[in-house]
């Protein structure tokens, strides 16, 4: 695997995730979700202007069409007092940093083949190898569907508290200090 900055090129996978440049290619791109298409089509670019979200495209290195797509932006997360007990004493602070996917959409004809797995495997990576920032945590707002939380479980993501439960989206997050020992 080779990582550049905003890039990584697996060989074994044939794969490339990239920072989207040319928000053309997903004109046709179609995750089944209509929030989702509309977002990717029309605004991830204006997002990207207004320096607000990042995009990156995963695609088969051989042909230039996008697999899946996630958008990254800033975010900080609040824990209670009770959950941060697993953090320093000294370390506590109100907020603690964090990297979160605003979206994520994979081509309704590659779903289910582990490619969003995927994906947040090569996030994880992102953002514990040469970090400009502090960056402890990954969140996400995730749909309050099962298929969607199965997900996130599945790729260890926690609930962050259980106020949300009846809401259309729950927050998730994953702790990256889980990959450096
Ligand atoms: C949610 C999404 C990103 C998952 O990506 P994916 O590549 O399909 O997921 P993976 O193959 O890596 O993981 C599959 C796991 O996710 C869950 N899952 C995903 N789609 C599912 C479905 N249609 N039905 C049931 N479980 C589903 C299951 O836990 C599954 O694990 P299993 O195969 O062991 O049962 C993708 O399905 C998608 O883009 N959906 C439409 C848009 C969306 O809902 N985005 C999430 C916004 S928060």
């Amino acid at each position: 695997m080779q990582i550049d900055r905003n890039r990584i090129i697996d060989k074994n996978q044939d794969f490339i995730l990239k920072k989207v440049n040319n928000f053309s290619v997903f004109q046709s791109f179609s995750c089944g979700d209509t929030d989702l298409n509309d977002f990717i089509r029309n605004d991830a670019e204006k997002h990207r202007n207004e320096l607000l979200a990042e995009t990156y495209v995963l695609m088969l290195q051989r042909a230039d069409v996008p697999i899946a797509f996630c958008s990254l932006c800033n975010d900080a997360i609040q824990f209670s007092k009770d959950q941060k007990s697993f953090l320093p004493e000294k370390k506590r602070y109100p907020y603690q940093p964090a990297v979160k996917i605003a979206r994520l959409g994979v081509d309704e004809n590659y779903q289910k083949k582990n490619i969003g797995t995927y994906i947040i495997g090569l996030i994880k990576h992102f953002f514990i190898v040469d970090n400009r920032t502090g960056c402890r945590f990954i969140t996400v707002d995730a749909y309050n569907e099962d298929r969607v939380l199965a997900f996130y479980r599945k790729n260890d993501f926690q609930f962050l508290n259980q106020k949300d439960t009846k809401k259309p989206t729950r927050t998730m997050y994953f702790d990256l200090k889980r990959l450096i020992t």
